[in-house]
């Protein structure tokens, strides 16, 4: 080809595809278009959207962030909203962003099928955020590492303060990850404020990096990058089906859960839409997609099976959460810049 030739090529190709992207966002246009920022792992947020874009046309640009970052997000783009659907990720900033009008009152048909802990979290926050997921915090460890280095095998919250765990713990921070957050309430319920913060200092020693994603320290202990990570007990079991040599642990003190939720955007653009999604999420079909993904939630459906990998939630020592108290806006603000400043940029 020559030179002429091949730039009239390359022109003609950047013709065609510039046309066929205009007849797909009319094609899109046509059907609708859902905006949705996502908080759980990337692989279940990817199998919703694809599932829900076969089964309505409709297509779905999705966002995965930490459920922290989506909040400020949201409430950054409040004036003029971009997404449509909030789905997934801890309910506290769900529960912060309905107290703070920054998502909408909404009654699914599907309500009755749920459990009475995915209600109690819509009733709790004047209909503005659903329960579609819930989960026991802990943490788990990297059993080759544990036993290399003669490290006494961690059961209790009090254990992971052991100086032979010296920069060999990683959590993320509270501030950008629900699941971060969670262990900061779950502590200070669990102990009181006053040595709960004692607590998450002395922790601090211990803790090699507050990532910014919940799950990350899940992945790290895994690979041999931390002996100890504290997850949600789900996200370590992951790590066990794909053969990692870890092993998961459920506090000997107790621990906190979280219910993960849904929201509707107040302002979205695409509200038929984002209802049709929020009711379609509710159903067993799409919450068996989590399982598929090897997410192992306890689902909110009544009628979706539990998959049997998930922590068992009864046989778990469960503190009485109280999730209307830590999700409203005034106290995860206190505690986030509490944390902030007292354990935080402590020197080590
Ligand atoms: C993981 C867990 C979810 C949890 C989410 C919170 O994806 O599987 O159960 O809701 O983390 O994410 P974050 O990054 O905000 O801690």
């Amino acid at each position: 080809m020559t030179r002429r030739n091949s730039l009239f090529a390359a022109t003609m190709l950047a013709g065609t595809a510039a046309a066929f992207s205009l007849m797909s966002t009319g094609a899109a246009q046509a059907q609708g278009a859902l905006v949705m920022y996502c908080a759980v792992q990337e692989e279940w947020c990817r199998a919703m959207t694809s599932a829900f874009e076969r089964e309505t046309g409709i297509k779905v640009s999705m966002t995965r962030k930490s459920s922290g970052e989506i909040y400020a997000q949201v409430k950054a783009e409040a004036q003029n909203p971009r997404a449509d659907i909030w789905w997934g990720g801890t309910g506290d900033p769900h529960m912060q962003a309905a107290e703070e009008g920054l998502t909408m009152e909404y009654k699914s048909p599907n309500m009755g099928e749920l459990q009475d802990w995915a209600v109690r979290q819509w009733e709790q926050s004047k209909n503005r955020t659903v329960g579609i997921y819930s989960g026991a915090l802990g943490f788990g460890y990297n059993t080759e590492l544990v036993k290399a280095n003669g490290i006494k095998e961690p059961k209790c919250w009090a254990d992971l303060l052991n100086e032979d765990l010296k920069d060999e713990v990683q959590v993320a921070d509270p501030n950008s990850s629900g699941t971060a957050y969670t262990l900061l309430a779950t502590i200070v319920q669990l102990m009181g404020e006053e040595k709960g913060f004692e607590y998450l200092k002395s922790l601090h020693k211990n803790v090699n990096q507050y990532t910014k994603s919940g799950a990350a320290p899940a992945k790290a202990t895994a690979l041999g990058e931390t002996t100890v990570g504290i997850v949600f007990m789900h996200d370590m079991v992951t790590m066990v089906v794909d053969n990692a040599p870890v092993k998961v642990v459920a506090p000997c003190e107790g621990t906190g859960y979280e219910i993960g939720s849904m929201s509707i955007i107040k302002g979205a653009k695409n509200l038929e839409n984002a209802k049709k999604f929020y009711d379609w999420a509710l159903t067993p079909a799409a919450q068996k997609l989590g399982a598929e993904a090897k997410s192992y939630q306890v689902p909110s459906n009544k009628n979706t099976p539990v998959p049997p990998q998930a922590p068992k939630l009864d046989e778990i020592k469960l503190i009485n959460f109280d999730f209307a108290k830590y999700g409203s806006s005034e106290e995860r603000r206190r505690l986030l810049s509490k944390w902030d400043n007292e354990v935080k940029n402590l020197p080590k």
